[in-house]
C-alpha cells in the first residue's frame, strides 16, 4: 500500500484571485480548513477606483479591464492580514492558487530582472510599479474583441476547426483574439512586452520571482493550444500575432512545482525556504478541484446568477457552444465546461410574475405538475443568452400527440401562454434539458456518474430533485463557502504529493476513504429519477434541441 498521508501539522494554502476579490483558504493535513483571508478590491484598495474589480471603458464599447498592480497590493495585504493573524508561515509546505479564467497581464521588456531580485524590506506593489507594458489587464468580461475573433477563426479554417483545434472557437474574453488586439492596434506596446502571463501564471510568477509557465487547463482558455497536443499550436499562433510563443515560455501540467517560494517571502514572512509553489490555474479548474470531481462522468452545476455546467469527459466533441480545457486533476481525460447567462434572475423573474415572488408557492407549483409537463417547452431569456446564442425574449410550444408522457410524432404549435404552475415547471424543465442536452453534445457521459450542486438555487429541493429526474442520477449539495480557493489548497496539496511520489497520483487518492472526515464532505440531496421517465427526457429534449436549433437560425447569430 501506498503511502498518500500529508505530514503532520503540515498546512497547505491556496489563493482565489477572482474578479471582486483576493481569497485565501488554508487546509490542515487532514484536508479541514484551519484559516480563512479575504480582500475586496473596490473596498479595501479603494485607491485604484474599480467598481466591482474592474474598469468599464465609458470611451471603448465592450472593454472591461482590471489593473494588475492592484492584484499585486491585494497579495501584500493578504499576507500582511495573516501575519496579524499570526498564522505560522513555516508550516505551509506547498501554495497553489485559482485566478479569474481568461485575463492576460502584460510584462515589460526587462520586468524578469525586477522579478528575480525582490527586495524583501519593500512592498510588491512598490517593487513591481514599474513592471507591466499594459497597465490595464483586457479580463473576462471584456467582449471588445469581436472583430478578432473573426479574423482568428477565418485563418484557422473556420469556428469548429478553431474548436476542434484548441477546444472552443474565439471567444471575445479568450486571451488569444485579446492578445492580437494589442498587437494590431499598439505593435509599440506588444514589442515592449517580454513575457504574456494569464492570471493565474502571473500570480504564480510573484510568488517564485520568476516567470512561471501557463498551466494546460488555464491554457486552453486561449484559443492558442492544441487540446490534443497541450501544446501551442502554430496554426493559432500564426492566427494570433508574430512572434508569440517566445512572449509565452512553456505550458506546464496543473499538478506540476511552478517553483520553490522565492527568497522574498522567505526572509519576509518566514515561509519555509522548501515550500513549494505548484501551477496556478483557472477559477472554474479550481473550483472542480474543490468540489472533488476526479472521476468521467462527475458534473458539478452551479445556480448562480449565470448558471454554469462542468465536469469531466473522457473524450470530447468540438462544439460551437462549450469550452473544453484539459482534466486540472489528472494527466488524462478532459474538463467540458457550459456557461448560461440566465440563471438565477430568469429564474426569480418567472417566481415574481407566476409564483407570488415566493420560492414556496414556485415549488408547490414544481410538486403539482407532472413530469414532461404535457409536452409544455419554454424558452425564458432575460438576458441575451449566450447558450444558445438568442436575444431577450420568451418563446412557448405544446408538442402535439402527446400523449399520456409520451412524444409520439415530431410536431409542436407555438402558444402564447402556460398557465403559471405550467410556467415554472417549463422554465426549470428548459433549463435543466438544455444542460442534459449540450452537456451530451460536449461528451459528457449520460447519465453522469454523480451531479454535485452549488450556488444560490442549489438550496431549492425541488430544483435538485427535477434535475435528478432529468439527468438520472444522484444530486449531491455541498456546505462550502469557495470552492476555488479550497481547490487551488487541496491542488497545493496534491502537487506536493505527486512531488514526493515522485509520480503522478491521483488527487482522490487524499481523500476518497476518508471524505466525510473532511471539508470536502457532500450531502445527498436527491436521488436518480426512475429510467424510464429519464429516457422519456431523452425524448423531449431531443424536441427541445430541434425547436432550438429552429429559434437560432430564425434570431440567432450562428
Ligand atoms: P452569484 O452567482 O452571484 O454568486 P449565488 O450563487 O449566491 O449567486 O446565488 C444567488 C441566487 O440564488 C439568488 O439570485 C436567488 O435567486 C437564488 N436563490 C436563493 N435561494 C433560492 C431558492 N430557495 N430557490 C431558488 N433560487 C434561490
Ligand atoms: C469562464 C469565465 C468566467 C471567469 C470568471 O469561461 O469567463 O467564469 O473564469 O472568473
Amino acid at each position: 500500500m501506498e503511502d498518500y498521508s500529508l505530514p503532520q501539522d503540515s498546512l497547505f494554502l491556496g489563493f482565489d484571485c477572482s474578479t471582486q476579490s483576493l481569497k485565501a483558504t488554508v487546509l490542515d493535513a487532514t484536508l479541514n480548513i484551519f484559516a480563512t483571508e479575504i480582500v475586496t478590491f473596490d473596498s479595501e484598495l479603494p485607491h485604484y477606483k474599480t467598481k466591482d474589480g474592474v474598469y468599464r471603458d465609458p470611451l471603448v464599447n465592450g472593454r472591461i479591464v482590471s489593473p494588475p498592480l492592484m492584484w499585486v497590493e491585494a497579495l501584500d495585504l493578504i499576507l500582511e492580514r495573516f501575519v496579524r493573524s499570526k498564522l505560522n508561515f513555516g508550516r505551509i509546505i506547498a501554495v497553489s492558487g485559482s485566478a479569474q479564467q481568461h485575463g492576460s497581464v502584460y510584462w515589460k521588456n526587462g520586468s524578469s530582472q525586477i522579478l528575480s531580485s525582490l527586495d524583501s524590506t519593500k512592498s510588491l506593489v512598490d517593487l513591481l510599479s514599474n513592471a507591466f507594458s499594459v497597465t490595464e489587464s483586457p479580463i473576462w468580461m471584456d467582449c471588445s474583441t469581436t472583430q478578432q475573433c473573426r479574423a482568428i477563426e477565418k485563418a484557422a479554417g473556420g469556428a469548429l476547426e478553431l474548436s476542434k483545434l484548441t477546444g472552443s472557437c474565439a471567444h471575445e474574453r479568450y486571451a488569444g483574439p485579446q492578445i492580437r488586439k494589442i498587437f494590431e492596434t499598439q505593435p509599440q506596446v506588444y514589442q515592449n512586452t517580454e513575457r504574456i502571463s494569464l492570471v493565474s501564471s502571473f500570480m504564480a510568477s510573484l510568488l517564485i520571482g520568476n516567470y512561471a509557465c501557463i498551466d494546460q487547463t488555464d491554457g486552453a482558455g486561449m484559443n492558442l493550444m492544441d487540446i490534443k497536443l497541450r501544446s501551442w499550436s502554430k496554426i493559432a499562433l500564426e492566427a494570433t500575432a508574430s512572434g508569440l510563443e517566445e512572449k509565452l515560455g512553456d505550458l506546464a501540467p496543473a499538478h506540476a512545482i511552478a517553483g520553490s517560494m522565492a527568497s522574498y517571502y522567505v526572509e519576509r514572512y518566514h515561509f519555509n525556504k522548501n515550500c513549494f509553489v505548484v501551477q496556478w490555474s483557472g477559477d472554474n479548474p479550481n473550483s472542480l478541484a474543490g468540489l472533488t470531481l476526479n472521476t468521467p462522468g462527475d458534473l458539478a452545476i452551479s445556480l448562480g446568477t449565470s448558471d454554469t455546467v462542468f465536469g469531466i469527459a473522457a473524450d470530447h466533441k468540438p462544439s460551437l457552444e462549450g469550452h473544453v480545457f484539459p482534466n486540472p486533476v489528472d494527466t488524462k481525460d478532459y474538463m467540458v465546461m457550459l456557461v448560461y447567462k440566465n440563471g438565477s434572475l430568469t429564474r426569480e423573474d418567472i417566481r415574481n410574475r407566476c409564483a407570488r415572488k415566493s420560492w414556496e408557492v414556485f415549488n408547490t407549483y414544481l410538486q403539482q405538475t407532472r413530469p414532461l409537463n404535457g409536452g409544455k417547452i419554454g424558452f425564458y431569456y432575460k438576458e441575451h443568452e449566450i447558450l444558445p446564442p438568442l436575444p431577450i425574449g420568451e418563446h412557448r410550444y405544446v408538442v402535439d400527440n402527446f400523449k399520456n408522457d409520451f412524444v409520439d410524432g415530431p410536431r409542436e404549435h407555438e402558444v402564447g401562454e402556460f398557465d403559471a404552475p405550467s410556467e415554472v415547471r417549463a422554465l426549470i424543465e428548459g433549463q435543466m434539458l438544455s444542460m442534459r442536452a449540450h452537456a451530451e453534445k460536449i461528451g459528457m457521459p449520460s447519465p453522469p456518474r454523480r451531479i454535485i450542486a452549488t450556488g444560490g438555487a442549489s438550496a431549492n429541493n425541488c430544483i435538485l430533485s427535477l434535475m435528478a429526474s432529468i439527468f438520472g442520477c444522484n444530486v449531491y449539495t455541498v456546505q462550502r463557502p469557495d470552492s476555488a480557493s479550497l481547490g487551488a489548497a487541496l491542488r497545493a496539496a496534491h502537487g506536493w504529493l505527486c512531488h514526493k511520489m515522485d509520480d503522478f497520483v491521483p488527487i482522490s487518492c487524499m481523500y476518497i476513504d476518508k471524505l466525510e472526515k473532511t471539508c470536502l464532505n457532500c450531502k445527498l440531496a436527491a436521488t436518480a429519477g426512475d429510467e424510464k421517465l429519464v429516457s422519456k427526457y431523452a425524448l423531449l429534449m431531443k424536441k427541445r434541441v430541434e425547436i432550438e436549433n429552429q429559434l437560432v437560425q430564425k434570431l440567432g447569430r450562428l
